[in-house]
């Protein structure tokens, strides 16, 4: 019953179904859900972007014991930083606030960033992962062609259509178009972030209309509804987060999900203040307070460094006003269910409604 291009792109990634869930580097993504998604027919994904690449190859081996199915690994296309230490101290200084609170020390006063993409990359070709997916810009030709070269499918993340056309232009298979009702971060690489602020609806015919290869949407897809209706705006399949944070098989703390399961859609922001990168999370203390000091916030990922310390601590001592609690606007429809029951309502609310439709047109 799957629309043509649908069928094309279950085809391509050799599976059953078009949902696709999103990778979420910071520990959603535990071998659990990564196995469940796919054994149900969807393609898991491993987010991989802040893990080493030993830990990388540990998530993909227990990925593998959980399932036979293919699944994909995420990776942030990011590159070394120096950080400056003058702004290093200012920003100590007002972190300092909040270490105080949660009774902690400043562990180091640099935050210097190595990139590890070439050996998190390595990994993934090692391991023959069929799928590898990637956000923050586009990889260099060389690890394009090396992907390429190793049969891999390559899903690139874009906000803009002109992000799209380079994506594609570089040897992309697949878009990710990332709407901006999104949970976490902005994928935008090629334009300001507040004009890459394009909401699903809008954004997906529109890049539709431009490439040539399979769009998958994402962005505030919570349910059968949110995917007939990617699927008749000219997606070919859907990648949802935000409404797999709430499975049992996610890897998030309980009060992040209790926040979650709490919010509305008023509830998210767009901040940069956790990691200097702009994402959608639900807004609490931190991001209110830290706001005041927009100026006094690193470039990503300098930002991210030097509050790991602070988001770490208060997740062990269960204070969610200082967590980055990342989630989309959909939250209000957020479940608890298994992966495998959520994933067959939505497939089962989806071919309702499109039986529905054609029914009656
Ligand atoms: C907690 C969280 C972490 C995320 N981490 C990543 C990531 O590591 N890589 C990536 O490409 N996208 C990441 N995203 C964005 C998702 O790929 C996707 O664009 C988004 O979840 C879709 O919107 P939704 O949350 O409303 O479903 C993350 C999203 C969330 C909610």
């Amino acid at each position: 019953m799957w629309f043509e291009r649908t069928k094309n792109l279950l085809v391509k990634l050799a599976i059953e179904l078009p949902i696709i869930q999103a990778p979420m580097a910071g520990g959603a993504t535990t071998p659990a859900l990564v196995a469940a998604v796919s054994n149900a027919g969807g393609l898991g994904s491993i987010g991989a972007g802040y893990l080493s690449p030993n830990d990388i190859r540990i998530a993909i081996t227990g990925t593998r014991a959980l399932t036979n199915k293919p699944f994909s690994v995420n990776l942030f296309v990011t590159s070394s930083i120096k950080a400056k230490h003058i702004q290093v101290a200012t920003i100590n200084r007002n972190l300092d606030v909040y270490r105080k609170e949660l009774h902690i020390q400043q562990v180091s006063d640099t935050a210097d960033y190595v990139d590890l993409f070439k050996e998190q990359l390595a990994v993934v070709l090692e391991e023959k992962v069929p799928v590898f997916s990637f956000t923050f810009g586009i990889p260099s030709p060389e690890a394009i062609k090396i992907l390429k070269d190793n049969n891999v499918i390559i899903m690139g993340t874009a906000t803009t259509v002109n992000e799209g056309l380079q994506l594609e232009n570089k040897g992309c298979d697949i878009i990710v178009a990332q709407g901006s009702e999104a949970g976490g971060h902005r994928g935008s690489f090629a334009g300001g972030f507040r004009t890459s602020l394009i909401g699903t609806m809008a954004f997906i015919p529109q890049l539709v209309d431009a490439v040539k290869i399979p769009v998958v949407a994402a962005g505030g897809i919570m349910d059968g509804r949110g995917l007939a209706a990617s699927l008749i705006l000219g997606a070919s399949a859907v990648q949802m987060g935000t409404a797999f944070l709430t499975c049992p098989e996610s890897g998030i703390h309980k009060k992040y999900k209790l926040a979650i399961l709490d919010s509305t859609e008023e509830s998210t922001v767009v901040t940069s203040v956790f990691s200097g990168k702009p994402a959608r999370g639900i807004k609490n203390r931190f991001i209110e307070e830290m706001e005041v000091e927009q100026d006094n916030v690193a470039d990503y990922p300098i930002q991210n460094t030097l509050t790991q310390d602070i988001r770490k601590e208060a997740a062990k001592q269960n204070r969610t006003e200082f967590m980055s609690l990342w989630a989309g606007q959909g939250t209000r429809l957020s479940k608890e269910k298994f992966a495998a029951d959520f994933i067959e309502s939505v497939i089962s609310e989806a071919k309702k409604i499109l039986n529905t439709c054609s029914r009656n047109l």
